[in-house]
């Protein structure tokens, strides 16, 4: 049996704070599994400020765009879509059912990463105008308690049930708890701690933030927040920017799509820094930048153990025409055992996904840099984590416990070994 599911994608242009038709997107489920369908519309594409929804499949043109991969949802869609955290909060609302692939798209609250929106009717809806503040941060994290904990009852009677779910619900990406607040002109996604974290956490990211900031690079905005007793991490959203009529939405797309590929096992050969740093090379208005934030970003990663830096943790954003990598987010470490070999999520030199100099230095020439300049970034990084992890994490609140409890995460020793097969 063939079923179809079809809806339309508004898109804030550049510049605007209010959706407009882009074109019309259509998933059928037939013997030979999804397939999905886009196109643009004519009077969409006739606009002075069009701009395409990504900078490698959906471009701008008359075209049928089809795509059997990914369950037929094209890349550019598949990022605007809630994930494993907003799905979890969607399926409580719902009574714990499991839905289509197309409910989680239509059903995800209008805060998703980038500029997209989706809706069955021809004309957009007008864009979500208020956020939780963070004056609600306390009731949000109580629900987001009762969700991890996977209790029934959120906040004893099912009539405040039902309201917490909708605050709580968001469309951004990732596993961890988390919701999205207006705070001083801006959004902020916010990120709360679990009850089994094994540190505090959110103080711990934020430190890593500011350490990555330290280091150089170009780094989201983060402060800690406390609430109850407890710390919840605020990250400046870099996809919106207040203006007087609303948000400005600036288009953006994961590594995961750059790279074409997905989060299933069979497809993580895919995921490598070189094949991004190629991606980069073509799509980015300033290649020779972006490549060497991004080398340095795949050192700070080695040197601070962060292993979860997997493609939905990289991102390409849009603020006018031009594609540029986003400002770097999620740094997290992960204080393992091992001294000798620790591996990335994506590939980082000719041998693989070892967090290691040689490794590391070894295809310096994607990155567009020289031997020593790729050596010289190397270095820089390092050191500086070498000698500022322990002062910065301080001095963001990071307590002398949970450093001690995550120093074997700075500069690991098999960084240095010279033997990498
Ligand atoms: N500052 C930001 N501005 C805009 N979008 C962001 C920002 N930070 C994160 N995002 C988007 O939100 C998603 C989730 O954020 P983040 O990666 O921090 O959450 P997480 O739950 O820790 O993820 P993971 O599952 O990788 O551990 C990201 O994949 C990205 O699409
Ligand atoms: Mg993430």
């Amino acid at each position: 049996m063939t079923s179809e599911r079809e809806c339309f994608v508004y898109i804030v242009p550049p510049g605007e704070t209010r959706f407009v038709t882009a074109g019309r997107f259509r998933l059928t489920e037939g013997g030979k599994g999804p397939v999905g369908a886009f196109v643009y519309g004519r009077s969409y594409r006739e606009r002075a400020n069009a701009v395409e929804l990504d900078p490698i499949e959906l471009r701008l043109s008359s075209r049928a765009y089809e795509t059997a991969r990914m369950n037929g949802f094209f890349g550019a869609i598949r990022d605007a879509m809630p994930d494993f955290w907003g799905r979890r909060v969607i399926e409580r609302h719902a009574g714990f059912a499991k839905l289509a692939e197309f409910d989680y798209l239509l059903q995800g609250p209008d805060d998703r990463a980038g500029a997209l929106g989706f809706g069955l009717k021809v004309e957009p809806p007008a864009p979500r105008r208020r956020f939780n503040r963070t004056m609600d941060l306390e009731r949000l994290q109580k629900a987001a308690d009762a969700v991890v904990a996977d209790e029934p009852d959120l906040a004893g009677s099912a009539g405040n049930q039902v309201e917490d779910l909708l605050l709580l619900g968001t469309s951004m990406g990732g596993a961890r708890p988390k919701t999205v607040v207006q705070d001083d002109h801006a959004l902020w996604i916010v990120k709360f701690g679990r009850k089994d974290d094994r540190w505090n956490d959110p103080r711990v990211e934020h430190g890593l933030l500011k350490l990555a900031r330290t280091c150089g690079l170009n780094v989201a905005d983060s402060r800690i927040e406390t609430v109850a007793d407890r710390d919840v991490l605020l990250v400046r959203r870099f996809d919106r920017d207040w203006a007087e009529t609303g948000y400005r939405r600036h288009r953006m797309v994961s590594a995961l799509t750059l790279l074409r590929t997905g989060d299933a096992p069979g497809e993580r050969g895919n995921w490598s820094y070189l094949l991004l740093a190629d991606e980069i090379r073509r799509a980015s208005a300033d290649p020779e930048d972006d490549l060497r934030e991004l080398f340095g970003r795949m050192c700070f990663n080695a040197a601070v153990s962060n292993l979860d830096d997997h493609p939905r943790n990289h991102a390409l954003l849009a603020k006018d025409r031009d594609w540029r990598l986003s400002q770097a987010f999620d740094l997290t470490p992960s204080p393992v055992v091992a001294r000798e070999r620790r591996d990335l999520a994506m590939a980082c030199g000719r041998f693989g996904r070892y967090a290691n100099k040689t490794n590391l230095l070894s295809d310096h020439g994607r990155f567009l840099l020289s031997d020593a300049e790729a050596a010289s970034i190397f270095d820089r990084i390092t050191t500086t984590v070498r000698n500022e992890w322990r002062p910065t994490l301080r001095r963001a609140g990071v307590s002398e416990t949970d450093c001690e409890a995550i120093k074997s995460a700075f500069v690991y020793d098999g960084l240095f070994y010279e033997n990498v097969v």
